[in-house]
């Protein structure tokens, strides 16, 4: 079986299409910091618009535990989603209580209404397949059919990805068939050289998929706070930097697996060194051998890759034709730290062939850096979904819509 797409749902007129969206947008005091979410959000709804359906919106926003909690409410992505889609969206303060029935009922074809965020209900995220289940049958009494399009979550069995999907006729949607066509591309075959730069603060994240990737890719770049625990199992001192001390041996079999695989796993030759963690923290490049040898010893912080790296990383992503990347290669947020991550992102702008920027974090650093999207061949809306793709997992939210890799 493959993929069921959306014209597999027939004619979607005067129906009313429940559409599983991944709007968990990053937010500050209640504004939305990057709408690419929201964005990758609209062919599916204009194209659902388009046809007469009408159109509820489902989603989660952070990790609110199955508690309301204002300052995880999705009104505000309600707000953003119809200033772009140039119409009225409205919004149910519930998911299955009276105001979401109250505007579902009330919804004309062609409209469409947000409700609030999923995770405010336990069940959505239940560990309990019955209770789960019982949620999913509530949101598809309100239905007629089900749109899959959340991407950044397929990873995760929870009601609106997986039991809602059995609950009705249901089929991916633009988003997610667009995602599968290009991350397919880095598995199936990637054109040569194939590089992947791995960054964020821990290893303990990305252990499957450099383990998965060790002898798929012709290189493996490491940055970001995780470099730290390779220097170590390479023998550093790292100081007060970032350090996993319990995934060394870890990280140790991998450096002995890369070599014996002939794949060039790369760390950095140099580091930028803090004094503290602020941007206004003292800090200098050293050499990663002499990482205590500043005026703060063993209390500095390792918050970037150094600018030897940077340029090494630069031109080996900019000679590769397929360049995988997640993670943040330091801390961009702070702007002394962001230059090891501009410097990546910049590359990959300039690669022969095809880059994918992988992930929420990683997307939302290449825009906060002032990258737009059309500058990179795609940036997925999906980090831990697309890591644990690129692992060759299988994703339950896929796997319901009939995909078999
Ligand atoms: C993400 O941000 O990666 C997705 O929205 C999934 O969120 P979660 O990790 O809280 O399930």
């Amino acid at each position: 079986m493959t993929l069921r797409t959306l014209d597999s749902l027939g004619s979607l007129a005067g129906r009313a299409v429940i559409v599983r969206c991944d709007l968990n947008v990053p937010l500050k005091d209640g504004e939305i910091t990057d709408d690419g979410r929201v964005r990758a959000s609209l062919p599916t709804l204009n194209a659902l618009i388009g046809q007469g359906a009408r159109v509820v919106v489902v989603s989660h926003l952070g990790r609110p535990d199955g508690v309301p909690d204002p300052r995880y409410s999705l009104a505000p992505v309600a707000k953003r989603l119809g200033e772009l889609l140039g119409r009225p969206v409205r919004f149910a303060s519930d998911t299955v209580g009276d105001s979401a029935k109250g505007v579902i009922g009330s919804l004309s074809d062609g409209e469409v209404a947000v409700l609030e965020n999923l995770r405010f209900n336990p069940a959505e995220t239940s560990k309990s397949d019955q209770e789960r289940a019982a949620f999913a049958a509530q949101l598809a009494s309100v239905g007629d059919a089900f749109v899959s399009d959340g991407f950044g979550v397929v990873h995760r069995k929870q009601a609106s990805v997986y039991e809602l999907a059995k609950a009705l006729p249901s089929a991916a949607g633009l988003l997610i068939a667009a995602e599968l066509d290009v991350l397919q591309r880095l598995t199936d075959a990637p054109e040569r050289p194939y590089t992947v730069a791995l960054g964020g603060s821990k290893v303990s994240d990305k252990l499957g998929v450099i383990e998965h990737l060790l002898p798929r890719v012709d290189t493996l770049l490491i940055g970001g706070g995780m470099l730290f625990t390779f220097l170590a199992a390479r023998g550093y001192a790292v100081g007060s930097s970032l350090l996993e001390s319990d995934r060394i041996d870890t990280v140790r079999g991998y450096l002995e697996r890369a070599h014996e695989l002939g794949v060039e796993l790369i760390l950095p030759t140099d580091v930028v060194v803090a004094s503290a963690f602020g941007a206004d923290a003292e800090h200098e490049v050293r050499p990663v051998a002499s990482i205590e040898e500043t005026p703060w010893g063993a209390s500095g912080l390792g918050l970037d890759i150094g600018p030897e790296t940077a340029a090494k990383f630069a031109e080996i992503i900019r000679e590769s034709v397929t360049v995988f990347w997640n993670g943040p290669m330091g801390v961009f947020e702070l702007e002394p730290f962001a230059d090891g991550t501009r410097a990546v992102a910049q590359a990959l702008t300039e690669t022969r062939g095809l880059s994918v920027v992988g992930g929420g974090d990683s997307a939302a650093a290449v825009r906060a850096l002032g990258f737009t999207d059309d500058q990179f061949g795609h940036i997925s809306t999906g980090g831990g979904a697309s890591l644990e793709f690129l692992e060759g997992k299988s994703l339950p939210g896929l796997e319901v819509l009939g995909w078999q890799g």
